[in-house]
């Protein structure tokens, strides 16, 4: 088992009131699987996903990378997991406007102190990896949606990841486009056993993946005929 969560509990206080959110989570994925998480808005989706990649520390239960059980008190042990293991796409890209594509794809290099040559060789064979070679030295502002979750999911890729967490990655493109980064996920995942999990409201890609998870009212159901529509999601 890659990654794996148990009885996670996570809730939320605005002012008095307080809102339980996750009430007991279970949830697995095994090395090179391709999960979808679908739920309503406001369910939880994201706020799991931030647990599952140790940016946000559930109230209760365990999460376990590789079957070892993560410290949520132990920022270290997290951001090394984080940042060598885990890869992250968000649905408005959260790109470097000031930097030019290749830049932006070798961030995460540069930030490991990888050195700035190798970084760009790096940087140059994702880009040609996803036919984006001619827009190296673009600013962001003038790439398409597509082009943006692309040169996302390249930064994301860049120090190879076993798993790649997905937030509504196509929620902001078009149908074309969206169609696009779901073909360049399912690639990754068959050429590097990458993992993926997605979280999306798109039934349609939901069910390219290996296993569908439903999240709804704090709990999280493995997809069936009968859960999805009793779910109205
Ligand atoms: N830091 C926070 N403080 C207070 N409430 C929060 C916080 N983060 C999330 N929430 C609340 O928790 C609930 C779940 O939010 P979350 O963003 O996880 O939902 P979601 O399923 O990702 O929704 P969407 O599909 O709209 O992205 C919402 O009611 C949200 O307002
Ligand atoms: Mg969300």
């Amino acid at each position: 088992m890659l990654l794996r969560a148990h009885q996670i509990k996570k809730g939320f206080s605005n002012g008095k009131k307080r809102i339980e959110v996750l009430k007991g989570i279970n949830f697995e994925v095994n090395k090179g699987e391709k999960i979808a998480i679908l739920g309503p808005s406001g369910s939880g989706k994201t706020t799991l996903l931030n647990i599952l990649g140790t940016l946000e520390r559930p109230d209760s239960g365990e999460v376990f990378w590789e079957e070892k059980v993560l410290n949520f008190r132990d920022e270290r042990e997290l951001s090394f997991i984080r940042r060598k293991k885990m890869g992250f796409v968000f649905q408005f890209y959260h790109l470097m406007p000031e930097l030019n594509v290749l830049e932006n794809i070798m961030l995460p290099g540069l930030m490991e102190g990888l050195p700035r040559k190798e970084a760009q060789k790096r940087g140059e064979e994702l880009l040609k990896r996803l036919k984006l070679s001619e827009k190296a030295w673009q600013r962001i502002y003038t790439l398409s949606g597509g082009e943006r979750q692309k040169v996302a999911i390249a930064r994301a890729i860049f120090l190879s990841p076993k798993i790649l967490f997905a937030d509504e990655p196509t929620g902001n493109l078009d149908a074309e486009s969206a169609k696009e980064v779901v073909q360049l996920f399912l690639e990754l995942n068959q050429e590097l056993s990458l993992t993926l999990v997605v979280v999306t409201h798109n039934l349609e890609i939901a069910k390219k993946m290996d296993r569908i998870y439903l999240l709804k009212e704090g709990f999280l159901v493995e997809y069936s005929e009968t859960s999805l529509r009793e779910s109205g999601d």
